[in-house]
């Protein structure tokens, strides 16, 4: 298996994913600017992996912290607070460092092992949980079946086995013959880079389709599920995922497709009450006026590059996190996974 992130001699390790799949780099981190740096700039990605990065560079703050303590610290969470807003995991895990940070903020030997150590366990938890989302939805996966996913939510979104590609990757181990059919996800292609690439990796057989194809295939019963990861989802179920989602889930339900979600309760941020506080990034504009670093518009075109797009509730078919599949109604069915507000 291919390092995704990893914690080696107090240095956070990162596969590049903005250069998949020509070339396999992996950039070494040494401070936690650096790591805001990777997160901002998507050398890693995926919800559940920039909570563990987020966590991870708490740690390497920490350990470097040469003054005053509490106000460095507020600096570092905030720096990697603010490196990309939509996906909750980042915030659930710069979270979970903060009670560490609390507990043993007044001893800073031991704060230094305890926040590594939280570090490494998020890091670990995370492919654990994604195995049981692989378990609980593998399902509602039908033997023989062609499979549509958008975006990366694999490996390489996670630590380790992925959230939508895990519950595939597990219905195969329960010798089910699965096809995927992996939508491009323009403008940052995670679909056509890194989600043919790790299935490749894999040898689960994947097809390659452009993103306006998809209605065009779902005419064609080409197409039997869809499942997709999420980077947030609200109180009533509304589920933020990459741009484009929206669209597939629109036109799944016109074509009567089973239009599934995988994600850790991690995910769900009982915050909120609706898709509409979800707060969306919007991403440079280079990133789609030019195609690989080719232009493809003149520099003064407009452009609109929302990174993500609310799906309704209605349109969900079920939601499987790590516990159970949940079915509408989402909001008691939410509410029933969180126990004093904690999943
Ligand atoms: O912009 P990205 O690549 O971070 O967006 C990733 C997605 O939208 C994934 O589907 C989501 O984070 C789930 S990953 C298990």
């Amino acid at each position: 298996m291919y390092p995704i992130i990893e914690w080696k001699n107090n240095k956070v390790y990162m596969l590049d994913q903005r250069i998949l799949p020509t070339e396999e780099t992996i950039i070494e981190h040494n401070t936690y600017q650096d790591v805001a740096e990777s997160i901002k700039t998507m050398v890693i990605r995926g919800a559940p992996a920039i909570g563990v990065a987020a966590a991870m560079g708490i740690a390497i703050g920490i350990i470097k912290v040469k003054n005053d303590l509490e106000k460095e610290y507020k600096t570092i969470y905030e720096t990697l607070a603010a490196t990309r807003p939509t996906a909750v995991n980042l915030f659930w895990a710069l979270k979970r460092m903060n009670l560490v940070f609390n507990k043993y903020k007044d001893n800073i030997e031991i704060l230094k092992k305890k926040i590594v150590e939280e570090a490494i366990i998020i890091d670990r938890e995370d492919v654990e949980i994604n195995k049981n989302i692989g378990k609980n939805g593998q399902v509602l996966i039908k033997n023989n079946s062609t499979v549509l996913t958008h975006c990366n939510a694999g490996a390489l979104a996670t630590a380790g086995y992925g959230t939508a590609l895990g519950v595939i990757r597990a219905a195969i181990e329960n010798n089910k013959k699965i096809s995927v059919i992996a939508g491009e996800t323009r403008p940052f292609l995670q679909g056509a880079r890194l989600t043919v690439w790790e299935l490749q990796k894999d040898n689960i057989d994947v097809a390659l389709a452009t993103d306006n194809m998809i209605g065009h295939l779902m005419s064609k019963r080409l197409i039997d599920s869809i499942v997709v990861g999420a980077d947030r989802i609200a109180g009533n179920g509304d589920t933020a995922n990459k741009i484009g989602t929206y669209s597939i889930a629109i036109l799944a339900k016109h074509h009567n497709i089973p239009f599934y979600v995988a994600a850790p309760t991690s995910t769900i941020d009982i915050s909120i009450k609706t898709g509409l506080e979800i707060p969306i990034e919007e991403r440079d504009k280079n990133e789609v006026i030019f195609f690989r670093g080719q232009r493809i518009a003149k520099e003064e075109t407009k452009v609109f590059n929302p990174a993500f797009d609310i799906t309704p509730n209605d349109l969900i078919t079920a939601i499987i996190t790590e516990k159970k599949v949940i079915y509408p109604n989402f909001k008691e069915e939410i509410s029933s996974l969180f126990v004093n507000n904690t999943p």
